[in-house]
């Protein structure tokens, strides 16, 4: 039995569902039952009646999954699949962090693990930061995790001074600018989309900064047939499919000869990988649960304000 069967038997079998982030190889993200951005794969496991999980995304994202959904069982094909955001910002350099700025509140970036969301105020992703950090009084001072670019970009979009953890996402601080300005020169009538993980310079010539489905939202409504892609390419597979005849190019990062534009957490799981997780039950998410109660606090927040 070829793979793509066997994993739609074990589904069926297990009463499994499987989520995907765009950033995941295109064969996932096409036997996927939900794909989405970070905050549309949240609300997916949340709501899901599904007995299993299967998380086709990073560790972060399977872990947001189980403190939303503590009843199902949530696997992921590869327990290394990490994010350099979320193993630069460790609880206890975090707490020292925080005690800084005892009267800050505290904005969590959702790339992040369970004991620094059990230390945050609230929750953010890519798609709602900037909603969620106009919510907060104008009185509080803030404290904006780990993501020092997406804090940036926030910070500059609301007017709000921040302090910021100096978390980088590996991928997004690769991308070249002298290749972003060869690639408009060459291409003069494509629209610039970029992901706001992205470096401040990189922002500066991107057409449109948003998440992963808000770029991809784009590419399907604008009129522009050209667009150049700030953001990991594993996105491009949604795009094409969306919208068949428009060109789609990937900013490359500083050094061509590594594809390293591609996330290399996201891109440790396979087919293989999943079919085998389905088949075992595991490797699964446990958390200690007044963590999670603590983390499920900061999370809940965000989907209400958002
Ligand atoms: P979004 O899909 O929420 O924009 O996040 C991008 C990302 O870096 C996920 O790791
Ligand atoms: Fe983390 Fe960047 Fe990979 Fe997203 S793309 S999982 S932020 S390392």
């Amino acid at each position: 039995m070829g793979v793509f069967s066997a994993i739609a038997r074990l589904k069926k079998e297990k009463n499994a569902i499987i989520l995907a982030h765009y950033y995941q190889d295109p064969d996932i993200q096409d036997i996927a039952d939900v794909i989405g951005d970070s905050l549309e794969l949240a609300r997916a496991a949340q709501k899901t009646q599904a007995s299993i999980i299967l998380f086709a995304g990073v560790h972060f994202m399977a872990e947001g999954a189980k403190i939303l959904n503590p009843h199902c069982r949530v696997i992921i094909p590869d327990l290394k699949a990490g994010c350099s955001l979320a193993s630069g910002c460790q609880p206890d350099a975090f707490r020292r962090f925080r005690a800084r700025y005892p009267d800050h509140f505290v904005v969590s970036y959702i790339n992040c693990s369970a004991a620094i969301k059990a230390q945050s105020d609230i929750i953010c992703t890519s798609s709602n930061a900037v909603t969620i950090v106009n919510k907060i009084p104008r009185d509080r001072k803030i404290i904006f995790a780990p993501d020092k670019n997406l804090g940036a970009y926030v910070s500059r979009q609301t007017g709000r001074d921040m302090v910021l953890w100096q978390g980088t996402c590996i991928v997004h601080e690769t991308f070249s600018l002298k290749k972003l300005i060869a690639l408009k020169v060459m291409h003069p009538e494509a629209l610039v989309l970029a992901h706001p993980e992205c470096e401040p310079d990189i922002l500066t010539h991107a057409d449109i900064i948003g998440s992963t489905s808000h770029l991809l939202r784009t590419t399907v409504q604008h009129s522009a047939q050209t667009f150049i892609i700030a953001t990991e390419p594993g996105i491009i597979h949604q795009m094409q499919k969306n919208a068949p005849h428009k060109t789609f190019i990937p900013l490359p990062g500083l050094d061509e000869s590594c594809a390293c534009n591609e996330c290399p957490y996201m891109r440790l799981n396979t087919l293989e990988k999943i079919e085998q997780a389905l088949r075992i039950g595991g490797p699964e998410i446990t958390l200690p649960e007044d963590l999670r109660l603590q983390a499920q606090v900061a999370l809940d927040k965000m989907l209400a304000w958002s």
